[in-house]
């Protein structure tokens, strides 16, 4: 098979920076993150080597959302190791947009401030290999991070078939959702416990169905997964799309709970454990939408509307547009979409209040185990 076919062929964040641009909350995430990331780095022996401190960022996208904490983990980095050049690899899918991301990175976003700007001898790539696999060789890596991206799949097992996500799928169809996201996920931590150096930490913080219910998009008010596939299925009553075309619509996700996410860090003969990686804290995190936040102090339903659906656009159109008939011209794939995210806008201008897109992640630290270091593991 190739290595493209399947979830991963589907999937493609907004390109020429609309991603950043329309995700205020992926940002805010990632930037509440900074001191776990420095404090993950302080956890670190830093001092003392002349090699390069390597940095993975895993599913970075445009790598708008990252920068500042980037920024952060580079600034405490150079606190104590002031002479180690840092290499900063972006990775993600082929089909990401790296040209708004090396634009972005090298300072050339309007408004958006490069850590370049700042700090000598950092040199920046990018990896188009999945996190699936392992991308860099076996013990190079010093620090990891990867925010949001982790909940895609790397195939689905089978389409769910009357909802467009897995937070609307149940029984048989929920199963063999999960099992694939288990192996996704121990497959995702195997690559990087090959990858990291003997005490390299990995900063990972993934959408989660949280031990309350709760998960992006369902945390009081509409269910946002509810809601759009409402929206989606209400076209094949029209006659816009057929049955088929919205039985295929399904967006390759996960949201796993806290416990699945530890469970292969804490099974001792497990072969995440067995590769040595450990875990050293683990916490839920909520973040508010900053859309419906600023509604709520504005009362703006317009200004709410255009900008709270386009920021559920940036990560699934293209799921919806290729789950479309490949026999229909682009362009009208692209009207059918546009319709439809037109509609979703329309329902959140005459009905706000309910809606939100606010997140929740699992934040997770780990280390790969070096002899010397006893590691504390959290809870
Ligand atoms: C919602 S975006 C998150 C981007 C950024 N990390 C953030 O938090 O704003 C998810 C990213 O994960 C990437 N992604 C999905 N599956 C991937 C895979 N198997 N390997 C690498 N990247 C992947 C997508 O292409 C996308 O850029």
């Amino acid at each position: 098979m190739s290595r493209l076919d399947g979830a991963r062929s589907t999937i493609s964040m907004w390109h020429e920076g609309d991603y950043s641009a329309h995700t205020q909350g992926a940002k805010d995430v990632i930037d509440n993150a900074r001191g776990l990331a420095c404090e993950a780095i302080a956890g670190m022996a830093v001092e003392g080597s002349r090699e390069p401190f390597r940095i993975a960022d895993y599913g970075a996208a445009d790598g708008g959302t990252s920068i500042d904490l980037h920024r952060a983990t580079i600034s405490a980095l150079r606190a104590r190791a002031p002479h180690r050049a840092v290499c900063i690899t972006y990775t993600d899918l082929p089909r990401n947009d790296y040209s708004a991301l090396f634009t972005t990175v090298n300072g050339g976003r309007p408004g958006v401030t490069s850590y370049r700007d700042e700090h000598d001898d950092i040199f920046v790539y990018a990896a188009a290999t999945s996190f699936f696999e392992p991308i860099f060789p076996p013990g190079t890596i010093d620090f990891g991070f990867s925010a949001t991206a982790m909940h895609w799949l790397s195939a689905l097992p089978c389409p769910v078939g009357d909802h467009i996500h897995m937070a609307g799928a149940h029984g048989e169809e929920r199963e063999a959702l999960r099992a694939r996201a288990l192996a996704d996920w121990r497959d995702i931590l195997l690559a990087r416990a090959s990858e990291l150096k003997p005490g390299g930490r990995l900063l990972t913080m993934n959408l989660a169905f949280a031990d309350d219910g709760r998960h992006m998009g369902n945390t009081g008010g509409a269910n946002m997964f509810d809601v759009m596939n409402h929206l989606w299925r209400s076209l094949v009553d029209d006659g816009t799309i057929t049955a088929s075309e919205y039985r295929r619509t399904t967006i390759p996700q996960f949201y796993r709970t806290p416990a699945e996410f530890h469970a292969p860090l804490l099974d001792p003969d497990g072969p995440v454990h067995r590769a040595g990686l450990r875990l050293v804290h683990a916490e839920t995190r909520f973040t508010r939408c900053p859309y419906a936040a600023r509604f709520a102090e504005d009362g703006d339903a317009d200004r709410f509307a255009e900008t709270y659906v386009p920021n559920t656009r940036t990560w699934s159109e293209t799921v919806f547009v290729n789950a479309l008939d490949a026999a229909r011209p682009p362009a009208l794939r692209q009207a059918i979409v546009d319709r439809y995210f037109e509609s979703f806008a329309d329902l959140v201008r005459s009905d706000p209040e309910p809606h939100a897109m606010d997140y929740i992640h699992e934040c997770m630290v780990m280390e790969k185990w070096r002899p010397e270091a006893s590691t504390k593991v959290g809870s």
